[in-house]
Formats: structure tokens, C-alpha cells, sequence
């Protein structure tokens, strides 16, 4: 969440801030803003709203110069405005800040009386003015140990000084901020997108870490100011991917990829010619597995939920699933046969990479189920598996969520087999049918038009449902937020047999509802919980699956069938449907479907 780029050049680094902060915007979009140094000078732009603006803006002022720092806002504190949008500036530094300072409070009271006025209702301003207070009687790096210690919280600073052309400060505590090596020149990001553009040499600050910034050196330093060596990493080539080709948003292509996406996944981990699959660098016996932790959030959370139900049928584990900031905040009761797995699109969203560190600390075993593998999650876990389904531009997730769901499914059966919980025979059926999963979904896809019709009643309704039991109930829950983040229409995700405890006072007449039935051991108790939310005037679309014996289901409204498929593989199928639906509700209201308000891709405070 929010996301800072800094350089330091012998040339002109403006244009280079706003193409770095635009391939940022996925992390927010509530305002941005850049300062630069002019003859010494601090000069700001700032505007609420997109990188777009800030750009026209920035040719308005005409603002130049050879070092700045830029950055795009998720709101924290304060709302999203112009006053509010980053970087904050004394007359002597200016900051831009990701995180929260969760004493800002109390340092903006010591600062009132000390004189300094504050112009927004940010956390972050009081960190210019702090600095600016220390550097009276401090000189810069000892200013900067002082005020890091003062702050509580999480943060990723990028600071720039008045006067000083020759360097800017970059330091961490909880999100994660990495420096890039140019030739005279050097940089600050809060992640690799950044930096990317400019150079493929870079090092994450560790937590605690501050550096210092120039053109021809970065020198970094730990919490007490003792120098520290980085190691210099090499990062893949690859651009970001921000050619939406034919298609006018990024999740319709994703949706769409998602075939395509199966297939290159499958193909990391699936040796066809022997049938089997293959995950190299397991560092652990299966043996001394004995129970496993699935940990995430929104969407990840999800694909752990429906991995539980995987893990359960096919393996001997026991299996758990959390929410990243419960599990982080929970007295956990580590266990040492317990293989804890963290699953993140970004991998680096802030509570699930705390979850991690906390099962880092306690030495438990650790994997993350990760899409960025130089992330954060990705760099801490013992056991690293990618989805490999590409870079996933469109705030709310889709081809991850499949991709999250195969790789934990994939690691299920893989354990399964390993644990001789099924036979070498019926391994390669799993294996079998999922070889055929890119080719059914491509087919699902097809039922487009069906769906586009669908969703303008469920676009225009006040409130709507989505219902499942088994596998399909996170499928359920999936659903609901999908519709939630992207047409801002009430759902709720429920298991279909948990109606009649309430919720069924919710339904009245005309409420569309979404309910989930594949042709399982579920089909005929979620047929009937159907039944019960109909006869109380609910308008219901049912989402099923082929089947030799073809019921027609008495009084739904509309019915969507995808392929038969073994049981397990259906979720896969189920998903597609429901992520069209909210993409078509969100496209009916005129909404921004690439980035939903209030939301943002990758969420690093908790
Ligand atoms: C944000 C995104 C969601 C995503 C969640 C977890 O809320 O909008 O789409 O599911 O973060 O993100 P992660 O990167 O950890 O999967």
C-alpha cells in the first residue's frame, strides 16, 4: 500500500519519477506527489487522484531537477486529498512515507509545542518535522538514528534534504523498501515494479535498516548506525506487463488467461511423460509433516480454505486455516511437525508477511505460495512455490486465485501420494484430469453472454447471497467479494446449510442469489437449501455441472452449467462465472474495474 520511488542523478530525474510511480499505482491511487530539489530547494506537486494528473500538473510548474522523491497514497490517515498526499515537507526536509506511525499522536503534541505547525492530518508529517527538529543539534545520521527510534509503527521512508543535492535517505521498519544500483545514479523503491525500468541491481533494506543514498555510493546502516554490507540481487528482465492488448481492462484479460495461466503452471510442477509431479527442493521428510497451517488474506484466504478441504479428503494432515492478522495477533500454539503455509499474490502483504515472521521466529517449517518471487514472503520462506500465472495488474485478484488454488492443490496431491494415502494408479488419475482443467476452463469462458445478461439484475440489486457447501463454499465466499470489491454491491458468502440460522431473514422477494451445486455428494442438500431461500421470493441463478442424468431444477431464475470434471476440479470451473459476473455488474454501473475505490493490490500496513 502507497508506494515511493526516489533517484538521485546527474540528470533530470522528474520524468523518470512519474513512470516509476504510474508502474506503482497498483499499490495506491488516492493522490500522489513528487518534491524535488531546485537550486537546493525543496519544490513539490501534489494532487489528489491519479498519476495521470500529477504528470499534467508537474508540466504546469514545469518542475525539474536531479534528485526527488515521488509517491502514490493508499489513505491511512487522513483523507485522500491534495493537503494529505505525500511527501510531506518542513521548510528543511520532505518525506514520503508507506506504513503507519502509530504514535504520531503523541509526537505531534511534543512538536505543537515546540512551534511547528502542521498542514494535514497525516501520520507521516510528523516525521519531516522531527527530523527537521533533530537536525538542530544532530548531524544527519545521527538525526536520522534519533527520529527512528522515536517512531513506533511500521515504515518505508524515502527523505529528501534542503541544500543537500548529494544524497537521500531511504529506511525501513515493517514495509519493505529496496535500493537500485544505476550507473551514477541510484535509487529508492518500495518494491522491484519501481525500479525495474531503471536497473536490474538492487538490495532490500532489512528491517531496522536505514542507507544513505548518492550518486556513486549507498551505504547502508543497522538501528544503532554500524555499517552493514548488502548483497546485490539480480532481477529478472521482466517489464511489467502493462499492455491490456485487445481488451480494455486488465481483468477481463486476466480472466481470460486464465487457461493459458493453468497450463504454464501445471507444467512447472507436472512431469507428463511420468506422470508425476515434482517439487523440487521439498526440504523436509514427509514424515515429519504431521499438520498443516494455511495462512492469508482476501482472496488468498480463500484458496487456504478450499485447500483445507483438498488436504483433508486426500491426506492424513491436519489442517487449519487462519486470516493473516488473527493469526498474527492469536496465542499460537506452535507445534514442530506443523508445515506452516503463507499464500500471497503480492508477497508482501503486511499481516501475512508478519504471520510468516512470527512462524520464522518460533523456527517453525515454512512455505509461501507466492506470484511475486522477489517479494518479501517470497525472500523469508524456507520453501518458496510460485503460481507462475504472470504479473496480475487488476486490483482484485482472478488468475492468481486459480493459480493459488493449483499450486496447493498440486502440493495436496503430491503429499497424498507421498503419504500413500492413494495409489500410485490413482495419483495418475488426479494427474490425468488435471492435465485436462486449462482446456475446461477455456470452454467455461465461453459462457459469456449468458452471464453479461445475468448481471445487470445482480448490478442493480441492493443485496445478493452466494451459497455452497463442500468445496464450493469458498468458491461462495469468493464470489460474494468479488461482486463486493469491484460493482459495491452488499454479498455475503454463506454455506448453504447454515441458512436457516439466520441469514435466511435476509432473502425477500426478487433477491438474486448465487447458488453453487455442483454434481457432488452435496448436490441434493444444497438442491434443497435452494428450495428454501426460492420459496421465500429469492431469484436464484444456480451454477452446476453437466451430468448424464439431466435434472431441470424446479423454479431457479437462471442456470449456468460448466463441464463435467472430477469433483475436486470443479472449484477451478465454478470461479470463472462468478468472477465474470462482478466484472460485468461493475461494467453495467460504470465503475473503475481495474481499481475499485478504496482498495488497493498490495496492502503493506495491517
Ligand atoms: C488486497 C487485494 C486482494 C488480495 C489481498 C491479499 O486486498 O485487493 O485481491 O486478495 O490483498 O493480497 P495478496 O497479495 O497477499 O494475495
Amino acid at each position: 500500500m502507497c508506494g515511493i520511488v526516489g533517484i538521485i542523478s546527474s540528470k533530470e530525474v522528474t520524468g523518470r519519477i512519474v513512470s516509476s510511480l504510474k508502474k506503482l499505482e497498483y499499490r495506491g491511487y488516492d493522490s500522489a506527489g513528487i518534491a524535488t530539489l531546485v537550486d537546493g530547494n525543496i519544490n513539490e506537486v501534489k494532487c489528489e487522484g491519479r498519476v495521470d494528473t500529477l504528470e499534467k500538473d508537474i508540466g504546469k510548474f514545469n518542475l525539474t531537477g536531479n534528485i526527488g522523491i515521488g509517491h502514490v497514497r493508499w489513505a491511512t490517515h487522513g483523507k485522500p486529498s491534495k493537503i494529505n498526499a505525500h511527501p510531506h515537507s518542513s521548510d528543511q526536509v520532505s518525506v514520503v512515507h508507506n506504513g503507519i506511525i502509530e504514535n504520531s499522536t503523541i509526537l505531534k503534541k511534543f512538536l505543537l509545542k515546540k512551534g511547528y505547525l502542521f498542514k494535514s492530518q497525516t501520520d507521516t508529517e510528523v516525521i519531516a518535522h522531527l527530523v527537521t527538529e533533530y537536525l538542530k543539534a544532530n548531524p544527519l545520521k545521527d538525526t536520522i538514528i534519533k527520529v527512528l527510534k522515536k517512531l513506533n509503527g511500521s515504515f518505508a521512508l524515502g527523505i529528501i534534504f534542503k541544500g543537500q543535492n548529494n544524497l537521500m535517505v531511504g529506511a525501513r521498519r515493517g514495509s519493505p523498501l529496496a535500493v537500485g544500483y544505476g550507473l551514477s545514479e541510484n535509487y529508492l523503491g518500495s518494491d522491484s515494479y519501481a525500479l525495474k525500468s531503471m536497473t536490474n541491481k538492487i538490495s532490500y533494506l532489512d528491517d531496522g535498516e536505514f542507507c544513505i543514498v548518492k550518486q556513486d555510493e549507498i551505504e547502508f546502516f543497522d538501528t544503532h548506525g554500524s555499517k552493514v554490507n548488502k548483497k546485490v540481487m539480480n532481477l529478472s528482465k521482466n517489464e511489467i506487463n502493462n499492455d491490456k492488448g485487445d481488451y480494455k481492462y486488465f481483468m477481463e484479460k486476466e480472466i481470460d488467461e486464465q487457461p493459458s495461466t493453468i497450463k504454464s503452471c501445471i507444467n512447472e510442477y507436472v512431469d507428463k511423460y511420468n506422470n508425476q509431479i515434482n517439487i523440487y527442493n521439498f526440504p523436509w521428510k514427509i514424515s515429519s509433516i504431521k499438520s498443516v497451517m494455511l495462512i492469508g488474506c482476501g482472496t488468498a484466504f480463500h484458496s487456504c480454505l478450499i485447500a483445507k478441504y483438498w488436504m483433508e479428503q486426500n491426506t492424513t494432515l491436519d489442517v487449519s486455516v487462519d486470516i493473516a492478522s488473527e493469526f498474527r495477533y492469536r496465542k499460537v500454539r506452535f507445534k514442530k511437525n506443523c508445515l506452516y503455509i503463507v499464500v500471497s499474490q503480492s508477497g508482501e502483504t503486511a499481516d501475512t508477511y508478519a504471520a510468516l515472521d512470527l512462524c520464522k521466529k518460533n523456527k517453525m517449517k515454512t512455505c509461501a505460495v507466492v506470484n511475486v518471487v522477489e517479494s518479501s514472503i517470497a525472500r523469508e520462506a524456507d520453501l518458496v512455490l510460485p503460481i507462475y500465472c504472470g504479473q496480475e495488474v487488476g486490483v482484485a485478484s482472478t488468475k492468481a486465485f486459480i493459480g493459488q488454488m493449483l499450486v496447493l492443490y498440486i502440493l495436496s496431491t503430491k503429499i497424498s501420494f507421498d503419504q500413500k494415502c492413494i495409489t500410485k494408479r490413482e495419483y495418475q488419475a488426479k494427474i490425468k484430469n488435471l492435465l485436462t482443467l486449462s482446456n475446461t476452463a477455456q470452454k467455461t469462458l465461453k459462457l459469456d453472454q449468458k452471464i453479461f445478461n445475468i448481471s445487470k439484475v445482480f448490478a442493480n440489486s441492493k443485496g445478493t447471497m452466494f451459497l455452497g457447501r463442500g468445496y464450493s463454499f469458498p468458491i461462495a465466499l469468493e464470489g460474494a467479494l468479488k461482486l463486493k470489491e469491484l460493482a459495491y454491491v452488499h454479498a455475503e458468502g454463506y454455506p448453504a446449510g447454515e441458512m436457516k440460522h439466520g441469514p435466511l431473514a435476509l432473502i425477500e422477494e426478487g433477491m438474486p442469489v448465487v447458488v453453487l451445486a455442483p454434481r457432488d455428494e452435496h448436490y441434493k442438500k444444497t438442491i434443497s437449501n435452494m428450495q428454501e431461500v426460492i420459496a421465500r421470493g429469492a431469484k436464484v441463478l444456480l451454477i452446476t455441472n453437466k451430468n448424464k442424468d439431466e435434472v431441470i431444477s424446479e423454479n431457479v431464475w437462471e442456470e449456468i452449467k460448466v463441464d463435467k470434471l472430477d469433483n475436486e476440479l470443479i472449484p477451478f470451473l465454478m470461479t470463472i462465472p462468478l468472477q465474470k459476473l462482478a466484472f460485468y455488474s461493475a461494467l453495467e454501473k460504470g465503475y473503475d474495474i481495474d481499481k475499485p475505490r478504496n482498495l488497493a493490490k498490495s496492502v503493506t500496513v495491517e
